[in-house]
Parts: C-alpha cells; sequence; structure tokens
C-alpha cells in the first residue's frame, strides 16, 4: 500500500455555501473534484497528521464511493484514525454527536441536504470542527483560499475498503472504525428524554407516522420510536434509505412531504406526524389538522423545553436566524432570557451554544435544535415534541393555540423563486438595497415603512462580523419583509422573500396564513420590482 502524491490544478468555484460545497453529483463525480476539495480541507487545518476524523453521509448517490477517496486520502495524508458509519451512513447530528463524543477533530459529512439525489442530482460535502458544529467562515474561507491554489492531493494506492464490517481494522498506517450509526446518538436522546412518558402516550393509543423520506432518519426513527418507544410497526414511513430517496425531494415542507400533510388534516388523520429531510436535521412538524411553522415551534418548544428532562433546569437563551420569525422573541421576552439573531446558516450558531449564551435555536428552513449537539437535529425535535404532548396531554392543535392565546401569533410564510437568472437577482437584491435609505417613512400598499438596512451580525463571543446577510424591510404595526439570496441553491438564484406579520392575543388568530401575510408579500414585490428582475409574479415555492 503506497502513498501517491497526484498533480493537480485548481477546479473553479469550489466555494462552501451556506452549508458547505453544493454541486451536481456529476461535478463531484469529475476526476479529481472530490480529491481537489478534500485535500483542500486538510491544507486548510493544518495537515491530517495525527488526526481522528468522523465520515460518513446521507447515503446518496456517490456516497460511498467518496468516503472511500475521503478514507484513502486521510490515510495518506497522515491521520490517525477514521470512525465511519456502517454503509457509509450517518445523520449530519448523529455525525456531530460522534465528533463530540470520540473527541475527533473534525468530520467530513457528505450531503446536499434536503436537495433531491442521483447522478443527476446533488451532492454535498461539508467539513465539520471539533466542537461537532459547521466549519465557521474562517476555516471555509481558508478552504476556499486552498481549492484556488492546490497542486496536488495525497492518496493511497489501495481497493476499497469493507464499509459494512463493523470494528476496527486499518488502511495504511489509519485505523478504520465502522460504527452502528444509531447506537451512541439513541442513548444520547434517551438521555435527554423522559422515554417512560412517551412510551406511556404510545401504549394509551397515541398515534403517529415519521416520514423519512427515504434517506438516513429511517434506522433511526425505526430504532427510535419503534423499538424503544414502542410506536406500532408502521408509524416510520419510507424506513429505507435509497440512494436517490425513492426520486422524491427529501425536504419536508408542506410541498415535499404533502401526502403526510393531508394525512394529518383527515378527521382520521394520526394525532401527531413529523418528517425529516436528507441527512436528518432538518424536520417538519403537523398534529392532526395543524402545520406548525417551524418559527412556531422554535417559540412552542422554547417555552416548553422544561418539561424535558435534559432541560429542566430552564433554558439559557434562544437563538435563531435573521429571516426566522420573532415569535421565539415574544417568549425570551416573557421568560427573561436573551434572544439572539443570527445570518442564515447553522454555523452561526456554534460559538453562542459554545459559549453557554443560548440552548435553543432554530431556523425557518425547519431547523430546530439545542446544545447537545452542533447541528439542527431533526429527530431531537420531533422527540421534544412528543416529550411535551407526552407531559401536557394535549393536543398539537390545542398546544399552539394555547400559545399563541399567550404571546400572540406571528402570521409567517417564505416564498422561494427558484433557478431564477442569477444576474437578474443580484441587480434585484443591488437595486433594492441601494434604495434602502429612503425607504423609511414612504408608504406602500398602504402599509408604512419604519426602517430598512441590510443585515450585519456582530457576533458577540468573537467578535467577528458577517456582513450581507439579507435586506429587512419593516412596517408599522410588527409586520417585515425580508430579501436574501439562497446560498445553498445549484442552479441559477434562489429568491428567498420571508413575509411576517404579528397579531396580538387578542387579534384574529385564526386567519389562513397567505391571506393574513397578502398585503406585505404586495408591498415587498412593489418595493422590489419582483417582475422587472425576475420575470416572476408566482413564487415557486410557499413555505
Ligand atoms: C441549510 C443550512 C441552514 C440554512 C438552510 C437554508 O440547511 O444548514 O442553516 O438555513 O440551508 O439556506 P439558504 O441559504 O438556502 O437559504
Ligand atoms: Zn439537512
Amino acid at each position: 500500500m503506497t502513498i501517491v502524491t497526484h498533480a493537480c490544478t485548481p477546479f473553479e468555484g469550489q466555494k462552501p455555501g451556506t452549508s458547505g460545497l453544493r454541486k451536481k453529483t456529476r461535478v463531484f463525480m469529475e476526476p479529481g473534484y472530490v480529491e481537489c476539495f478534500v485535500q483542500a480541507i486538510f491544507n486548510a487545518i493544518d495537515g491530517a497528521e495525527g488526526k481522528t476524523f468522523v465520515v460518513g453521509g446521507d447515503g446518496r448517490y456517490f456516497n460511498a464511493e467518496t468516503i472511500q477517496t475521503i478514507l484513502r486520502m486521510a490515510s495518506a495524508n497522515g491521520a490517525k484514525r477514521a470512525i465511519v458509519g456502517q454503509n457509509g451512513l450517518l445523520s449530519t447530528p448523529a455525525a456531530s454527536h460522534l465528533i463530540r463524543k470520540r473527541g475527533a477533530q473534525g468530520g467530513l459529512i457528505l450531503s446536499a441536504s434536503h436537495n433531491p439525489g442521483g447522478i443527476d442530482a446533488d451532492f454535498g460535502l461539508k467539513y465539520n470542527v471539533s466542537n461537532g458544529g459547521p466549519a465557521p467562515e474562517s476555516v471555509t474561507s481558508a478552504i476556499f483560499e486552498q481549492t484556488t491554489q492546490i497542486e496536488s492531493f495525497r492518496t493511497l494506492d489501495t481497493e476499497d475498503i469493507d464499509l459494512s464490517d463493523l470494528g476496527e481494522s486499518k488502511l495504511g498506517e489509519m485505523k478504520v472504525e465502522i460504527v452502528d450509526p444509531v447506537a451512541d446518538y439513541a442513548k444520547l436522546m434517551e438521555k435527554i428524554f423522559d422515554f417512560d412518558a412517551i412510551k406511556a402516550l404510545f401504549q394509551a393509543g397515541f398515534t403517529m407516522r415519521f416520514d423519512a423520506m427515504h434517506a438516513v432518519t429511517g434506522p433511526y426513527a425505526k430504532a427510535i420510536l419503534e423499538d424503544k418507544l414502542g410506536a406500532p410497526e408502521g408509524t416510520v414511513l419510507n424506513g429505507r434509505p435509497s440512494v436517490d430517496f425513492g426520486k422524491g425531494h427529501p425536504d419536508p415542507n408542506p410541498i415535499w412531504a404533502k401526502a403526510l400533510v393531508d394525512m394529518v388534516m383527515e378527521d382520521e388523520g394520526p394525532d401527531f406526524a413529523a418528517a425529516s429531510d436528507g441527512d436528518g436535521d432538518r424536520n417538519m412538524i403537523l398534529g392532526r389538522g395543524i402545520y406548525v411553522t417551524p418559527s412556531d415551534s422554535l417559540a412552542v418548544l422554547a417555552a416548553n423545553a422544561h418539561l424535558a428532562p435534559g432541560y429542566a433546569d430552564g433554558i439559557a437563551g434562544v437563538a435563531r436566524s435573521m429571516p426566522t420569525s420573532r415569535a421565539c422573541d415574544r417568549v425570551a421576552d416573557a421568560m427573561g432570557i436573551a434572544c439572539f439573531e443570527t445570518p442564515t446558516g447553522w454555523k452561526f450558531f456554534g460559538n453562542l451554544l459554545d459559549a453557554g449564551k443560548v440552548t435553543l435555536c432554530g431556523e425557518e428552513s425547519a431547523g430546530t435544535g439545542s446544545d447537545h449537539v452542533r447541528e439542527k437535529d431533526g429527530l431531537w425535535a420531533v422527540l421534544l415534541w412528543l416529550n411535551i404532548i407526552a407531559v401536557k396531554g394535549q393536543s398539537v392543535l390545542h398546544i399552539l393555540r394555547d400559545h399563541w392565546k399567550e404571546y400572540g401569533r406571528n402570521y409567517y410564510s417564505r416564498h422561494d423563486f427558484e433557478a431564477v437568472d442569477a444576474a437578474g437577482a443580484a441587480d434585484l437584491m443591488s437595486a433594492l438595497e441601494a434604495a434602502l435609505p429612503d425607504l423609511p417613512g414612504q408608504s406602500v400598499a398602504g402599509l408604512r415603512i419604519e426602517e430598512a438596512d441590510q443585515f450585519s451580525y456582530h457576533d458577540p463571543v468573537d467578535g467577528s462580523v458577517s456582513r450581507n446577510q439579507g435586506l429587512r424591510i419593516t412596517f408599522e404595526g410588527g409586520a417585515r419583509g425580508v430579501l436574501r439570496l439562497s446560498g445553498t441553491g445549484t442552479e441559477g438564484a434562489t429568491l428567498r422573500v420571508y413575509l411576517e406579520r404579528y397579531e396580538p392575543p387578542e387579534g384574529d388568530l385564526e386567519i389562513e396564513t397567505q391571506a393574513a401575510l397578502a398585503q406585505v408579500a404586495a408591498a415587498v414585490a412593489t418595493l422590489c420590482d419582483l417582475e422587472k428582475h425576475t420575470g416572476r409574479t408566482k413564487p415557486d415555492v410557499m413555505t
């Protein structure tokens, strides 16, 4: 087994976005593409020498092949140990937990999250650091810098190893440890939540459906919900991971998980339903007759987390990404705890969690999590909801209505304009940004603008500043429009328009969401000249 050094030239555009490097699968399959990026990662972190890495992914097409490449390269670069999920599988939160539990220096996680998988779909590779969280911007910029000047990569001249074989073996000088992807994660969940209470709930006939969307959470959900918590077989739907996610779109939202939404909207539907995405970090929460927006979910979880043993002492603070609705701010206010507003991207929560400033965090993009790992965690959110339902003995609808009656309701929706012309989208953003200073005081579509700015984040822990994180327009009465370009798309540009309107506890809390937001949507479309720049009048997706 010899170490070989191959000469290479930089690939263009190996720039990590919101969540690692995301490209079409065929781009990753170009000869040398993965190798150059992986070598750039090792170069950016001062080499792999003597280090331990966690390696795994969501099982999509090209997952296993990429893991073999990474293992050969880690060994050739002098890594001491690689901890790999059996068959190459690890959910993103489980990988985060393993990095922390095993004191690894980092992790290479293969996923394009909620994007479809397959040779003509998407692929991704992300580097996580020793706290278990996504690499901060300082590291991702260093990786990018390395990709632009790479001249060679190191690998081993050797056959593939068997990824199904649990236990330890050697690849060159490096130890390879293949682990059960579920076991450690399940133990962690058992520590945080009251499994007996949830078991009793299922025993009493509570019904649930969990849609794993043919992605990585299938084995996790079966082991935890069905085997440990006693939910009847059949509770987990689409529980077998497949390389193309059953040709589906593993994004747990009302569009892509429509069948599940339809199911809970029926009178005879399950009491509770949930879904997770390709790599298991996102979640969608549903109760009979109701879809819970991710922003509301964060607020409800913050208000009730103390009902789960892991948070019995209360929570230190909450954080949400800027475009996420301000529902959790009201809870934090009432509880007298801090609420932080960060840019989109889970990596921005890392410092706040490490410093103990926050316990829970969440994003409008179906991400919720806590300080138990450094990634968002789909199944964790489901279990926290189950724990709360079990203790309160109330339905999801009941819990949500009570919440609104106490704190008021932040009507909220995100409108996505997908695969729009990148230049047009950039023009839209720069034209609106230039107009921001003159907006306060003006009225559009009958709404008076109070404030308008470009969001910059000043990290209170390390003092770093992240600029250009989205345009915010606040209207009188607490309505808000936010615009930003997605950092995870793989085709053209995706314009995201986030709409919010606050209704106080004594107001009308039962308006249909899009109707409640129609005026804000009209105001934003006018302000940004939506049709002129994008040629679109209607969004492709409304969450
Ligand atoms: C990923 C990240 C999230 C982020 C989401 C949307 O899931 O982990 O932190 O909120 O992408 O990002 P985008 O840039 O596409 O709006
Ligand atoms: Zn994901």
